[in-house]
C-alpha cells in the first residue's frame, strides 16, 4: 500500500538513536524529507548522512527540545530547507532514570518532565501554527505502556508519570487541532530492545520481560515503524487523540 508519504516533510526529535533513528530511516525510505533533530549532533549527522547516501533528503539539527528557543530555531531551519513540516514525531527522551519514588530527588523529577513533557509541548507549539495554516498535519508522540499502568524500578515513577502526561497532552492537542485537519496520536510501546533499555536491566530482568509478553520476545525499533508510518499518513485520517499500544501482548497477559 502506498502511504502517500513521498514529498512529505517529517521533523523527528531524538532522531539520532534508537526508535527515532528507525522512524527517520523509514520516512526517508517512503520518500519523505526528514529533519533529524537531536541533542547529540554527531548521532543526528550520522543518521542524516545515511539517508543522504541512500539518495534521500535529510537535515541534521542540533536541538535540545527542553529549550523553546532551540526548538523554534530548528523548526524554522527545517521550513527554510524543506518548505514545510507535515509530520512531527516527539521521540526525544531524558536520560534513563531508575530508583523508587522515595529515592527520586526534585532535580531528577524536573529533568524528566522538562525533556519528556515540556519538550513535546514546545515542539507542538512550534509546528501547530504552520499545520493550522496549511490545514494539514500529523503529530505522533512517543508515550509508553507505563504511562497507563505505572511502573516499578528499574523504570522510575517520574518516567511513567511523564508518559502519562504525554497521553493526556495527545488527546488535548487532538481536540484543539482536529478542526484544522491535524491528527495527533501517540504510540505506547512495551519493552523495545534499544541500548537505553538493555543497559538498565540485568540478564534475569530481560528474560522475565521476554516471558511477560504474549509473543515471547522483546520488541525491536522496527516493530514500531509500520504503526508510526500509518499514523503519519492519510490512511489513518479518522484516527486522532489515540494512544496505541505496541507491546507484544504484554498488557493482555
Ligand atoms: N525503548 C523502550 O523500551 C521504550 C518503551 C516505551 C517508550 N519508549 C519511548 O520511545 C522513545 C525513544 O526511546 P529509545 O529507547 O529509542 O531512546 P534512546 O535513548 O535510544 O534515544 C533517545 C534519543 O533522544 C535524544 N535526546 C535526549 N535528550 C534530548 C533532548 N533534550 N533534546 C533532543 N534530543 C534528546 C538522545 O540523544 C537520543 O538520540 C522515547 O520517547 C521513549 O520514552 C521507549
Amino acid at each position: 500500500m502506498d502511504l502517500g508519504l513521498s514529498g512529505k516533510v517529517a521533523f523527528v526529535t531524538g532522531a539520532g538513536h534508537g526508535i527515532g533513528r528507525a522512524f527517520s530511516l523509514t520516512y526517508a525510505g517512503e520518500g519523505a524529507a526528514v529533519a533529524i533533530a537531536d541533542i547529540n549532533v554527531e548521532w543526528a549527522e550520522g543518521v542524516a548522512d545515511e539517508i543522504v547516501q541512500g539518495g534521500g533528503r535529510a537535515l541534521a539539527i542540533a536541538c535540545d527540545v527542553s529549550d523553546s528557543a532551540q526548538v523554534n530555531a530548528a523548526v524554522e531551519r527545517t521550513v527554510g530547507e524543506f518548505g514545510q513540516i507535515d509530520i512531527l514525531v516527539n521521540d526525544a527522551v531524558s536520560p534513563i532514570l531508575t530508583g523508587t519514588l522515595e529515592e527520586l530527588d526534585d532535580e531528577a523529577w524536573d529533568d524528566n518532565f522538562r525533556i519528556n513533557v515540556k519538550g513535546g509541548f514546545y515542539c507542538i507549539k512550534a509546528v501547530a501554527p504552520l499545520m493550522k495554516e496549511r490545514r494539514y498535519g500529523k503529530i505522533v508522540n512517543m508515550a509508553s505502556v507505563v504511562g497507563r499502568r505505572g511502573s516499578a524500578p528499574p523504570t522510575s515513577a517520574a518516567y511513567a508519570a511523564s508518559k502519562g502526561a504525554i497521553i493526556a497532552m495527545t488527546a488535548s492537542a487532538a481536540r484543539e487541532l482536529g478542526p484544522y485537519n491535524v491528527n495527533v496520536n501517540a504510540i505506547a510501546p512495551g519493552q523495545i530492545d534499544t541500548p537505553r533499555w538493555r543497559n538498565a536491566r540485568t540478564p534475569d530482568q530481560i528474560e522475565a520481560t521476554v516471558q511477560s509478553t504474549a509473543v515471547k520476545r522483546l520488541g525491536q525499533p522496527e516493530d514500531l515503524t509500520g504503526l508510526a508510518m500509518l499514523l503519519s499518513s492519510d490512511v489513518s485520517s479518522f484516527i486522532t487523540g489515540q494512544t496505541i499500544t505496541a507491546d507484544g501482548g504484554a498488557l493482555c497477559m
